[in-house]
């Protein structure tokens, strides 16, 4: 169980490691964890070290949080995100998001790998999420001490900021990236789905799929930050093409993603609101 002591033990850590106040956390997807090479004047800080920071075991989520400048913002960066099918509760997935916001950041800047179920989709397109689909597991706020928050029952009508959308298309037109939206629907793996499973996700208005991203985004609009999503499509979704899926493909089309989507990001969160 978190407590307000749990949160303040790891915030004081990090802070202490800092000569800024972060204006947003980014949180970098499977074979996306690269992207981090473009920050400066960097402070590396490993998940290890921090007080009750749950350690990332996900192949390719190196597991340290790091500090420093991007496109002349102040950010930290998860090189690392914490997944449930790793054996963690929602609770301590979304716990770097609150030690952010408890920092100072306002925003939260997700990316993600994940399955096209849109045929709409090809692998290798950039995506930005416009809403979620979560109807598999229970949230992070579950059992979450009421006296610390205001309300149980947090609005998500507006999931994912919507001027975010407008500056994020504005920014891929000019660098001539072609950036679709997207409905997320979360499952939480680690296996990946059945041809089934994702005609079933197609019908209920899934246009991607992925083993992430939700928990962050509820804790995130819990506690009043902008969110933005991006996320690559790797792989056509089970059974869209004729095809077995392979671990390996996440992490190929993330490493050749890699300049447009670092420079799609850095030129987004240089002007992001
Ligand atoms: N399914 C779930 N998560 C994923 C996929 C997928 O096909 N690709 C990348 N992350």
């Amino acid at each position: 169980m978190y407590t307000q002591d749990t949160y303040r033990q790891a915030v004081d850590y990090i802070k202490s490691k800092l000569s800024f106040t972060p204006e947003a956390l980014i949180i970098l997807g499977s074979g996306l964890g690269n992207i981090a090479d473009e920050l400066e004047d960097t402070v590396y800080i490993t998940y290890k070290e921090i007080p009750h920071f749950k350690i990332s075991t996900a192949p390719g989520h190196t597991g340290q949080l790091i500090a420093g400048r991007l496109a002349g913002r102040n950010v930290l960066c998860m090189q690392g995100r914490l997944h449930i099918y790793e054996g963690y509760k929602p609770i301590d997935v979304a716990f770097p998001v609150r030690v952010a916001s408890e920092l100072g950041a306002t925003r939260l800047v997700l990316t993600c790998a994940c399955g096209g179920v849109n045929t709409d989709y090809s692998v290798g397109d950039l995506v930005m999420l416009k809403d979620y689909i979560n109807m598999t597991h229970p949230g992070p706020l579950v059992g979450m001490d009421v006296s610390d928050f205001d309300t149980r029952f947090i609005d998500m009508s507006y999931a994912f900021d919507r001027d975010y959308f407008s500056l994020a298309k504005a920014k891929a037109r000019k660098l001539n990236i072609s950036l679709g939206t997207g409905v997320y629907y979360y499952m939480p793996g680690p296996q990946l789905e059945t041809p089934a499973e994702i005609r079933a996700i197609r019908t209920l208005g899934g246009d991607l799929v992925g083993m992430s991203v939700v928990h962050e985004v509820i804790m995130a609009r819990r506690l009043g930050m902008r969110v933005a999503g991006f996320a690559l499509v790797t792989n056509m979704a089970a059974g869209i093409l004729d095809a077995p899926l392979t671990e390996e493909e996440i992490f190929v089309e993330g490493h050749k993603a890699r300049e447009r989507f670092g420079g799609l990001l850095k030129a987004f969160i240089g002007d992001m609101s």
